[in-house]
C-alpha cells in the first residue's frame, strides 16, 4: 500500500517523507516544484537509503491524478501541496484559491473516484484567528483575516461537509502552530525564496550575515516583553504527528481536527536570544511597527493530540535552534549550493 504525499518536496513534506520511509512505508510524491526542488528528496533518499517515487506535476491536473491512482495502490493521502505566503495571498488571492481550494477539491474528487478515503490535511493555527484566550483548544471559534487563512478554513469546511455526507471518509485536519528547525543531519531544512516572511529563517539569515538586522514587528503587545509570542514546533516532531494521525485514521470516524504544537509560547526576543546561544553569533535587531494582521499571543493546548493520537512534541527550543543553525550554516544558499 502506498501513501501519496502531495507537496512532498517542500519543507514539512520532505521531513515527513523521511519519517515515512524510515517507518517502512511506500511513498509516492507529487510536487510541481513551485516552491521546492528535487534536491530535498534526493537527500532524503541518501539519508534513509530508501527509494521514493517522485512525480513532477500539479494537483490541479486531474488526468495526471487519475493516472497516479490507476498505476499505484494508493490507500491514503497526506496533502501538503499549496501556497503559503500570507502577504502574497492578499495580492494574488485567485492563485491561492485555485491552488489551495480548487486543487484540493480536485484531489478529493479523484480520491473518491478511486475509493480512497484516508486524508491528512495541512491546516494551520491561523484558522483560530485572534483567539480570545490561550492556550488554544480545537473547539475554539474559527475565523480568517486573509485569503491564505480563508483557503485553509474553506478546505476544512469542505472536509467536514464531505465526511458528513459519506461515512467512508476518514480525515485528519492538522492545525500546525509554527514549524521551525530542520532534520538533525543538517541535510534537509527550510529553503525560502527571497526575503523570508517567517521569523526563524530571517533570524538564521541575519546570523549567517546574509541580512543586516532583524526587524522586530512591535514591542508593545501585552506579552512578557512586548513582542509577539508563538508556539514554535520542531519540524521533525511535526512530521511524526503526520505518521501518528495517519495510523490513527483506521480507527477514526469522520473528520477530526488536531492542534499540533508544543503548548509553550516564546516571544520574538526570547527566540533571538536562544538563536544567539545556539549559533554563538550575534543577531542584531531593531524594533519597528507592528505587522498588520499579527496577533499578540498564540499557543496550543496540545492535550487532544496527546490523548487521541498518542503524539507529543519532544524536541525543545534549544534543539530547534541548534538544528536550524546546522542547516543554515551547512547550506547558506539552501539547496542551491
Ligand atoms: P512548502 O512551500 O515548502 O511546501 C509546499 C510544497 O507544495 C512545495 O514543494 C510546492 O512546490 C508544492 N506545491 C505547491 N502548489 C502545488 C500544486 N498545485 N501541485 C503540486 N505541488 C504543489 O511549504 P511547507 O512549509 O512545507 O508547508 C506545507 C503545507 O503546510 C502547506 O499547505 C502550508 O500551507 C501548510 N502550513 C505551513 C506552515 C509553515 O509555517 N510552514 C504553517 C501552517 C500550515
Ligand atoms: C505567519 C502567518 C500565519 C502562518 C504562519 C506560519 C502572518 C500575518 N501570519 O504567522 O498565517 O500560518 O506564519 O507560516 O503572516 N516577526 C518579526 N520579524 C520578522 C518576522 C516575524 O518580528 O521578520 C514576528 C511576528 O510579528 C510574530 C513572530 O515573529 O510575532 C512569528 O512570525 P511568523 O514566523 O511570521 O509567524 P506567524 O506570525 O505566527
Amino acid at each position: 500500500m502506498t501513501v501519496l504525499v502531495t507537496g512532498g518536496a517542500g519543507y514539512i513534506g520532505s521531513h515527513t517523507v523521511l519519517e515515512l520511509l524510515q517507518a517502512e512505508q511506500n511513498v509516492l510524491v507529487l510536487d510541481n516544484f513551485s516552491n521546492s526542488s528535487s534536491e530535498s528528496l534526493k537527500r532524503v533518499k541518501e539519508l534513509t537509503n530508501k527509494t521514493v517515487t517522485l512525480i513532477e506535476g500539479d494537483i490541479r491536473d486531474k488526468a495526471l491524478l487519475e493516472t497516479l491512482f490507476t498505476q499505484h495502490s494508493i490507500d491514503s493521502v497526506i496533502h501538503f501541496a499549496g501556497l503559503k505566503a500570507v502577504g502574497e495571498s492578499t495580492e494574488i488571492p485567485l492563485d491561492y484559491y485555485e491552488n489551495n481550494v480548487w486543487g484540493t477539491i480536485n484531489l478529493l474528487q479523484v480520491m473518491k473516484q478511486f475509493n480512497v478515503f484516508k486524508f491528512v490535511f495541512s491546516s494551520s493555527a491561523t484558522v483560530y484567528g485572534d483567539p480570545q484566550t490561550v492556550p488554544i483548544k480545537e473547539n475554539f471559534p474559527l475565523s480568517a483575516t486573509n485569503p491564505y487563512g480563508r483557503s485553509k478554513l474553506m478546505v476544512e469546511d469542505i472536509c467536514r461537509d464531505l465526511a458528513a455526507s459519506d461515512s467512508n471518509w476518514k480525515i485528519a485536519l492538522l492545525r500546525y502552530f509554527n514549524p521551525v528547525g530542520a532534520h538533525e543531519s543538517g541535510r534537509i531544512g527550510e529553503d525560502p525564496n527571497g526575503i523570508p516572511n517567517n521569523l526563524l529563517p530571517f533570524i538564521a539569515q541575519v546570523a549567517i550575515g546574509k541580512r543586516e538586522a532583524l526587524a522586530v514587528f512591535g514591542d508593545d503587545y501585552d506579552t512578557v516583553d512586548g513582542t509577539g509570542v508563538r508556539d514554535y514546533i520542531h519540524v521533525v516532531d511535526l512530521a511524526n504527528g503526520h505518521l501518528k494521525a495517519l495510523a490513527h485514521l483506521a480507527k477514526q470516524n469522520g473528520c477530526v481536527a488536531y492542534s499540533l504544537g508544543t503548548g509553550k509560547g516564546y516571544s520574538v526576543l526570547e527566540m533571538v536570544k536562544a538563536f544567539e546561544k545556539a549559533s554563538d553569533r550575534p543577531v542584531p535587531y531593531k524594533i519597528v511597527a507592528r505587522r498588520p494582521g499579527d496577533i499578540a499571543c498564540c499557543y496550543a493546548d496540545a492535550s487532544f493530540a496527546k490523548e487521541v493520537l498518542s503524539w507529543t512534541a519532544t524536541r525543545n527550543l534549544e534543539q530547534m535552534m541548534k538544528d536550524s543553525w546546522r542547516w543554515q550554516s551547512n547550506n547558506p544558499e539552501g539547496y542551491k549550493k
